[in-house]
């Protein structure tokens, strides 16, 4: 399972690569405008740190202007991925960037119905939401899982990149469906790691080894 980074924050990101298990980073408008700066020296700078696909959106919604977004987005980098939001013309851009050979990522998908049309159009990724869809009401888990079902019935390419991840749990129960990547919050990242029995065992090691007056190095 892939993770990316749900963050614009530079120092953030810089920070999390060295962790090595970060393969991507998403942005969105919201996350750019926190931020700050200029959007362009923001993904600059994310692609010049990140090897893997960055998906910068496109915030037009027409579709002339998303496809001359989405193309001048993709001259930034090599890795960069166009965000397209699931609107009709949304799905147009998406086929007219991916025969262009433009990397594609369909974002705020909320139903098996709309990843299905995502794909069709050629997505490289499909970004349902499920931390929205639970703030509903919602199962987005359920979601999670026909979209994996569906997808591997036809054999569609298009990688499940889960979204909107609000607790550890959500990426616990996205790799147990065999969702391909997750996209996830640094502070989500943070706790992934963490355990009180860690720390604890943690500590009762390191007091036990302290009494011995051992070091493992030679002096
Ligand atoms: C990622 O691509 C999405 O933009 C993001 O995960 C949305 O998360 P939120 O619902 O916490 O804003």
């Amino acid at each position: 399972m892939k993770f990316f980074v749900d963050t614009a924050d530079i120092n953030e990101i810089e920070n999390l690569l060295s962790t090595g298990f970060i393969d991507g980073v998403t942005t969105n408008p919201s996350l750019i405008a926190k931020q700050g700066e200029d959007m362009k020296e923001i993904i600059k700078a994310i692609c010049s740190l990140v090897k893997g696909p960055v998906s910068a959106e496109v915030t037009a919604t027409d579709q002339e202007m998303m496809l001359k977004e989405g193309e001048y987005l993709a001259s930034i980098a090599k890795n960069i991925t166009v965000k397209v939001p699931l609107t009709p013309n949304g799905l147009i851009t998406c086929k007219k960037l991916r025969e262009k050979g433009i990397m594609v990522n369909v974002t705020l998908c909320f139903s098996a119905g709309q990843a299905l049309l995502a794909a069709k159009a050629g997505a490289n990724f499909i970004s349902p939401f499920i931390g929205r869809l639970e703030d509903i009401g919602e199962k987005g888990m359920d979601l999670i899982e026909d979209i994996v079902m569906i997808y591997e019935n036809y054999g569609f390419e298009t990688e499940v990149l889960v979204a909107s991840v609000r607790s550890i749990q959500h990426v616990i129960d996205s790799a147990i469906i065999g969702a391909h990547v997750a996209t996830l919050p640094p502070k989500i990242i943070h706790e992934l790691y963490k355990h009180q029995l860690t720390d604890k065992g943690l500590k009762a090691f390191l007091d036990d080894w302290a009494k011995t007056g051992q070091s493992i190095l030679p002096n």
